[in-house]
């Protein structure tokens, strides 16, 4: 099992790793300005020993200066811990309610982003969207402005090997990955979370767990926003 590494823009790195087991790819992504690096997820804690050599290859951990966490749970936020053993001066960015519990369980002060807040970084500028009850009551994903890229975390997944970009049109992929799983709780609010990204300017989808997404974005908006479940 290993790390799969593709540069989606000339700032914009995706780890992927695909584990067999659960058949579900697990994606955290670096954002480079300036030499220093924002990451978005942090993957589980026991897979840190093999993501921490392909970070490393692009920026060392004492370059990383900020982490979001789009949601409180293990593949999300899981290995936060051993970055911030690395490098302690690590600003963590969460929503309200998930930075609760980060604060408690790694003992840090983490930063509450309010929803559309825009956090910058260097030429970066990085906003929150809250996107409660998707599929966490924490949620939020993350627009990275210049770039137009979506880290949409557990928004648009796919199941199976997620390295790269999509090569064709994987629609009925994202309804099979939540027709399966049933990890959707609310059609409600999950249509709620896709009307907020309508008129955002998306030219790439991340999703932490599937393949990223460069064309039709719009397309995939109002295929999913028609699906009942
Ligand atoms: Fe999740
Ligand atoms: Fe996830």
């Amino acid at each position: 099992m290993q790390y799969e590494v593709t540069q989606l823009t000339e700032s914009v790195f995706k780890f992927s790793l695909f584990v067999e087991q659960v058949g579900l790819s697990f994606n955290q992504f670096l954002v480079m300005s300036d030499g220093l690096g924002v990451l978005i997820e942090t993957g589980h804690r026991q897979y840190f020993p093999l993501l921490r050599p392909k970070i490393e290859e692009i920026c060392p951990i004492s370059n990383i200066s900020k982490i979001f966490v789009p949601h409180f749970e293990g593949d999300e936020m899981g290995a936060l811990g051993e970055f911030i053993a690395i490098n302690k001066s690590i600003q963590v960015y969460a929503t309200p309610l998930c930075s609760f519990s980060l604060g408690d369980l790694f003992d840090i002060t983490v930063n509450k982003a309010q929803d559309k807040q825009v956090i910058k970084h260097g030429k970066l500028k990085l906003r929150a969207i809250h996107v409660p009850q998707v599929h966490q009551w924490d949620a939020m994903v993350v627009l990275e402005e210049t770039t137009h890229t979506l880290f949409s975390s557990d928004m648009f997944i796919q199941l199976g090997d997620g390295n790269g970009f999509a090569e064709h049109n994987i629609k009925t992929e994202m309804e099979t990955a939540i027709r399966k799983t049933g990890y959707l709780p609310s059609v409600e609010y999950f249509r709620k979370a896709l009307l907020k990204l309508e008129n955002e300017k998306i030219e790439i989808l991340a999703p932490m767990h599937g393949r990223s997404i460069n064309e039709d974005i719009d397309g995939y908006l109002s295929f999913l926003k028609q699906l009942d479940f």
